[in-house]
């Protein structure tokens, strides 16, 4: 739907949606292939929480080990799915390394975590500040440069 421009989202508007999408810029595909070719990568799977109201991480680790597999060095992975802190690094990070690479050295491991709040007309993406996370302080660095 997004591809095709369709909007899906309330509060993302139309517009903007279409400009974005007709952005030479954008691309879109299924495929983590492609990963080897960005700079930066940004997980933002669905984190539901489980019965005993824990998210469940299982759409983290597996995109995680599909981007293991194309991960190269000098890139940074930033996860953004809402979860616990201690995921990037207990998680994500030992997952990541069975790439070989090392976090910090060789690639940059951050963490973003959400700040929508649907239908808050006074803090929007625009307005609202980020809180950004670093496994290292060169990766803190990198993902607050990006
Ligand atoms: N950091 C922020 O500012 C911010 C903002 C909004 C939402 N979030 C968080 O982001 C997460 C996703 O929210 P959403 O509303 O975008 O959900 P969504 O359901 O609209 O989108 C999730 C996407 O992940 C894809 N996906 C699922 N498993 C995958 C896998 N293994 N590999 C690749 N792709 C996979 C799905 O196909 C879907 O396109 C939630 O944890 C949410 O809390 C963070």
């Amino acid at each position: 739907m997004v591809a095709r421009g369709e909007n899906y989202i309330s509060d993302v508007n139309d517009g903007e949606l279409r400009e974005i999408i007709g952005c030479v810029l954008v691309s879109m595909g299924a495929s983590l292939e492609a990963v080897t070719e960005l700079d930066m990568v940004v997980i933002c799977v669905p984190t539901p929480l489980d019965a005993n109201l824990a998210p469940d991480l299982q759409y983290i680790e597996s995109v995680t080990h599909e981007l293991a597999r194309n991960l190269r060095p000098g890139q940074l992975v930033c996860l953004e799915s809402a979860t616990y802190p201690g995921t990037t690094e207990e998680v994500m990070k030992p997952i990541l390394e069975e790439s070989g690479l090392k976090a910090g050295v060789d690639f940059f491991l951050g963490h973003s975590l959400e700040r929508v709040d649907p239908g808050n007309k006074r803090y929007t993406i625009k307005n609202a500040s980020e809180v950004v996370g670093g496994n290292d302080p060169i990766s803190l660095e990198v993902a607050m440069a990006f």
